[in-house]
């Protein structure tokens, strides 16, 4: 119960990594906000909300455009409004415009870093102001948990917007460590490397398996189980004196 009495918001929650991160933090005794532009569960399966109340009680499912700022806003006033405090938020939701930079549209790199960037400023933003009005629990006033890539330490290959935006976002992870390292919010992230959430399409063609296959030197690929063990240590005490770090759950991808 290494979660127990503290309140997470987490977005992208629906599905893949976000929900397994949600599912596992419930289990760890947390109070859930789970925030998604859609019910649907993209690997199927019943709606998350649904799952986290059979694991436990206090949990809100919110559905939101993150890269709206009256929708974020409206997450972190009815987080507020049910649990009076926020001690992690995990910026999960991020989506792909899948295309090399010649063949990439304006409209698509417009939406890339809305949702990818602009996205995760704005839930850290109104973390953070949330965050600095509280005491300091459990050696952090605040946390918050980015979901980046090995993509964007590395080409992304045709996902030219997508590497750009986490790459943006590791850069953000430690801008908000450093400037909010004297008020004890903690700001951290974790880079999957590739993992199987069950989704279709692109993510699981032949050659994007084969390719992430031969850049993996463990014998199998990730789990978003094993995102969420990262990002829970990340989340709760178990890590005190790290901030700004991009913490690598990719199998030995960056390392080969
Ligand atoms: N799966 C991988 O191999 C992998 C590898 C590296 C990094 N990641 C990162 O992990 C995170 C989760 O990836 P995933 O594979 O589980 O993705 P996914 O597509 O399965 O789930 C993403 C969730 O985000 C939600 N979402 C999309 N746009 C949103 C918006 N504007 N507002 C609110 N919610 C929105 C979707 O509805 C969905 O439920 C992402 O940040 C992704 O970049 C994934």
């Amino acid at each position: 119960m290494r979660l127990k009495n503290k309140t997470v918001i987490i977005t992208g929650a629906s599905s893949g990594i976000g929900r397994a991160i949600a599912v596992r933090f419930m289990a760890e005794g947390a109070n859930i906000v789970a925030v998604d532009i859609s019910a649907d569960v993209v690997e199927g399966g019943r709606p998350v909300i649904e799952v986290l109340e059979t694991i436990g009680s206090d949990a809100m499912f919110l559905q939101a455009d993150i890269a709206r700022s009256d929708d974020v806003e409206r997450v972190f006033k009815e987080a507020q409004a049910r649990f009076g405090r926020l001690d992690v938020l995990v910026n999960n939701a991020a989506i792909h415009a899948p295309s090399p930079l010649a063949e990439t549209e304006e409209a698509d790199w417009d939406r890339v870093m809305d949702v990818n960037l602009k996205g995760a400023f704005l839930c850290s933003r109104e973390a953070v102001r949330f965050m600095l009005q509280q005491d300091i629990i459990d050696e952090a006033r605040g946390r918050i948990v980015n979901i980046s890539s090995q993509h964007g330490m590395i080409s992304a290959p045709g996902d030219f917007a997508y590497g750009v935006s986490k790459a943006g976002l590791v850069y953000m992870t430690k801008q908000i460590a450093a400037d909010y390292a004297a008020q004890n919010i903690l700001c951290n992230a974790v880079a999957p490397g590739k993992i199987l959430t069950g989704k279709g399409g692109r993510a699981v063609l032949p050659e994007t398996l084969e390719y992430s296959r031969s850049r993996t030197p463990m014998p199998r690929l990730g789990t978003p189980e094993d995102v969420a063990k990262a990002a829970l240590f990340l989340a709760c005490n178990d890590s005190t004196y790290i901030t700004g770090h991009n913490l690598l759950v990719d199998g030995g991808w960056m390392a080969a």
